[in-house]
């Protein structure tokens, strides 16, 4: 099996604003920045990306978006194209649990984010993910593979696809799925693009997200299908991600 490279990524949402967010990036540029063996990445609003791009650029900390549109440019208020993050971050995520279920998000609207993304030569951050609803039916697994496999549906750059499994019942409550149940899932994202590209499928990097914090970060990397973690509430906190980091790089 191909060696993976751990990533820890946070995931800002609409936290911060551009000066207390600069500071935060600041802060973990400060206390990560000398870790080795594991991509971090931070996720911050899109207004305080060009300060924090500014700030970390040529540091082992990466940049993130949280979203992106689909279309490259033109009549659509309020929106940010690839183009317009091109050199201001390297990732972006695509088909957060919030996206799909506040703003009406399809898996055919995150698999045309995904190819924008690519085409503007950044790496999707892609995430999947079932409700408890789903879960206590029993239908967890079949309903994040559909998902997966159709918000990669037409996807082509598979050396640099980041796949985030994030169960919505454990985003934001403080109970995380089990190790078990993360390594099951995550598995399950792993076979679906064994399937849809076999040469892949043991480099795509697989990440497990949902009240991720300090106290359960080394159990959910012991497992062998958990490459990382995409992280929101505790990548709040220096102090916490940064121990996530650490967690990470000499895992
Ligand atoms: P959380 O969020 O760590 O606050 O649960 C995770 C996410 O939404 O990516």
């Amino acid at each position: 099996m191909a060696i993976r490279t751990p990533v820890i990524a946070g995931n800002w949402k609409m936290n911060t604003d551009v000066v207390s967010g600069l500071e935060l990036a600041r802060e973990i540029l400060e206390q990560s920045d000398g870790i080795t063996g594991v991509e971090k990445i931070v996720c911050p609003p899109f207004v305080a990306l060009a300060g924090i791009s500014e700030l970390l650029g040529g540091s082992s900390v990466h940049v993130g978006a949280q979203n992106v549109s689909a279309n490259e440019n033109g009549a659509y208020t309020g929106e940010i194209s690839t183009s317009m993050l091109e050199g201001l971050v390297s990732h972006v995520i695509v088909g957060h649990s919030e996206r799909r279920a506040l703003y009406n998000e399809t898996s055919a609207d995150v698999a045309a984010k995904a190819a924008a993304v690519v085409s503007a030569g950044l790496i999707p951050i892609l995430c999947v993910g079932e409700a408890l609803e789903i879960r206590q039916a029993g239908n967890a697994i079949s309903f994040v593979a559909d998902q997966l496999e159709s918000s990669l549906a037409g996807y082509t750059a598979w050396e640099s696809l980041i796949v985030a499994y994030e169960p919505v019942w454990a985003i934001g409550t403080g109970e995380a799925a089990t190790s078990e149940q993360a390594q099951e899932m995550t598995a399950v994202c792993r076979e679906v693009i064994r399937k849809l590209a076999p040469n892949a499928a043991d480099s795509v990097r697989v990440l497990y997200g949902g009240s991720v914090n300090s106290g359960n970060i080394d159990e959910l990397l012991e497992q062998p299908d958990i490459d990382g973690a995409l992280v929101g509430g505790a990548s709040l906190k220096a102090d916490e991600f940064s121990k996530l980091i650490t967690a990470a790089g000499s895992a």
